[in-house]
């Protein structure tokens, strides 16, 4: 059947660009100009919702609150006009499905629309769904690395899919997964921690599993494992590389059905759990050398994988900015210098490396201000080195180029998304040049001083 699409756009040659693109891919298409206008009828007949975000009167945010009150199911895909990624973001945690940057092709369009209709097919043909509420990930960022990460969280989070978390030490692959539970309809069901790295293996298999009153020396009653606990609920199993592959066996064959057997009992017991699990190691290597098992890999329908912090080094400052008033220290400001010097930055331990060394310099440095000097030792090593000729050599034209890409930076007040259009080059480029040129170091938006 036909899938009827939605379009609410206040630009009415963007609504006729849409019209053309979609129609000729065979989709019946509705557009309005108005929100107000669209909102005034049955939205259920439609598949799926294409709307801009700035308009006038309702805009597409508001549209999607509206929306997700009524027809939680409708999908919705928003047109950001100057690629704003706070508002998208804020979008994607309100229950928008996708984005769409504007301008944008047919190709582009009819492309997100297709993958749209698919998930939600995907979704229809689940039974007992629960509109979702937007128990939004309490993630810092909005990086477009983040927002894609973003995407993939909320796609998969209501689902009963396995979730592999990989990530470096510090990314957030535990709070990865509370996300993923909170946004999923267990929410109101248990979510279980098991560090695996933590407990000796044969305790490991008595708390996951349970055991029987008299099952060995000192188990003088009976034990209910954690997966029994955890019952229509989520187990996260942190560092699932540290587990033994006779553990990983017993592992593998509740993933494949659900068993659950105490440890010296003889009943078969089946739980529905979700399985989510972390990795910091790298998980094919471990299967590479026989440590880890390829076939409970492979019961890991998903792997996500969480960006390390020095791929989204522009969330930096909005991540001090969130800490300082998470420490209770709002008042605070970080001198230009010091956030040269976080910026430039490797960051092996991550957002967590991140939040103990503002910690630290917090308790050890008593002023409003924080210099380069009250950052740990680290940072002053960094900081010579960089006197003693760190800077690149630039030909003219480079210099010519980047100051160039600083101006127009700067116009745009930092979108890069305007930006690289008006130079004409991709985003991608952009942030290339951006890292290579070294803009990024002196920019601290928001807590500029
Ligand atoms: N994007 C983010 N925004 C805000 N806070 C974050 C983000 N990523 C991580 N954190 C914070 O950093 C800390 C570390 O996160 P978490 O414990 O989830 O990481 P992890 O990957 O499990 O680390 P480890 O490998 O050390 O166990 C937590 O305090 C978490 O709240
Ligand atoms: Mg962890």
């Amino acid at each position: 059947m036909q899938s009827r699409i939605l379009v609410i756009d206040d630009d009415a040659v963007a609504c006729e660009f849409l019209q053309e693109a979609l129609s000729r891919e065979g989709y019946d298409v509705v557009t309005y100009t108005s929100a107000l206008e669209a909102l005034g009828q049955d939205l259920s007949r439609y598949d799926l919702l294409m709307s801009d975000i700035r308009m006038p009167g309702m805009d597409g945010l508001q549209l999607l609150g509206e929306v997700q009150k009524n027809w939680p199911n409708l999908p919705v895909i928003l047109m950001t006009a100057y690629g704003s990624l706070e508002t998208t973001m804020e979008a994607i945690s309100l229950g928008a499905w996708d984005y769409i940057s504007k301008p944008f092709s047919p190709d582009d369009c009819r492309a997100i629309v297709k993958k749209v209709l698919e998930v939600r097919e995907l979704r229809e043909k689940r039974l007992n769904l629960q509109p979702e509420e937007s128990a939004g990930p309490k993630f810092i960022g909005s990086s477009a690395t983040m927002v894609d990460f973003y995407k993939q969280i909320a796609r998969v989070a209501d689902s009963p899919a396995s979730v592999l978390i990989e990530g470096e030490s510090g990314t957030g692959k535990e709070l990865t997964a509370r996300s993923l539970h909170n946004m999923s309809s267990r929410r109101t069901k248990q979510f279980v921690v098991v560090h695996c790295g933590a407990i000796p293996d044969n305790l490991l298999e008595s708390e996951l599993f349970g055991y029987e009153k008299g099952s060995f020396t000192g188990a003088d009653h009976q034990h209910i494992g954690l997966l029994e606990s955890a019952q229509g609920g989520t187990i996260f199993l942190d560092e699932i590389t540290e587990m033994s592959t006779a553990l990983q066996g017993k592992l593998l064959r509740f993933m494949q059905n659900g068993e659950v057997r105490r440890i010296g009992g003889h009943e078969v017991r089946y739980v529905a759990v979700r399985v989510l699990a972390a990795a910091n190691k790298n998980i094919d290597e471990e299967v590479r050398q026989n440590r880890f098992r390829l076939d409970l890999l492979y019961r890991f329908i998903v792997r996500l994988r969480i960006p390390s912090l020095r791929e989204h080094k522009e969330d930096i400052p909005l991540l001090i900015e969130a800490m300082l008033k998470k420490f209770g220290y709002p008042g605070v400001r970080i001198s230009v210098e010091a956030m040269e010097l976080l910026m430039a930055y490797e960051w092996p331990g991550n957002v967590r490396e991140l939040e103990n060394i503002l910690q630290q310099t917090l308790l050890l440095s008593p002023f409003v201000v924080i210099l380069p000097e009250n950052l740990p030792q680290r940072f002053q090593r960094q900081q010579e080195s960089r006197e003693n000729g760190g800077l690149m050599d630039m030909t003219p034209l480079e210099e010519a180029e980047k100051n160039k890409i600083l101006q127009i930076l700067q116009e745009t007040s930092w979108n890069q998304s305007k930006a690289a259009q008006i130079l004409g080059i991709d985003r991608k480029t952009l942030r290339l040049k951006i890292r290579r040129y070294g803009l990024l170091d002196g920019k601290i938006p928001g807590i500029n001083l």
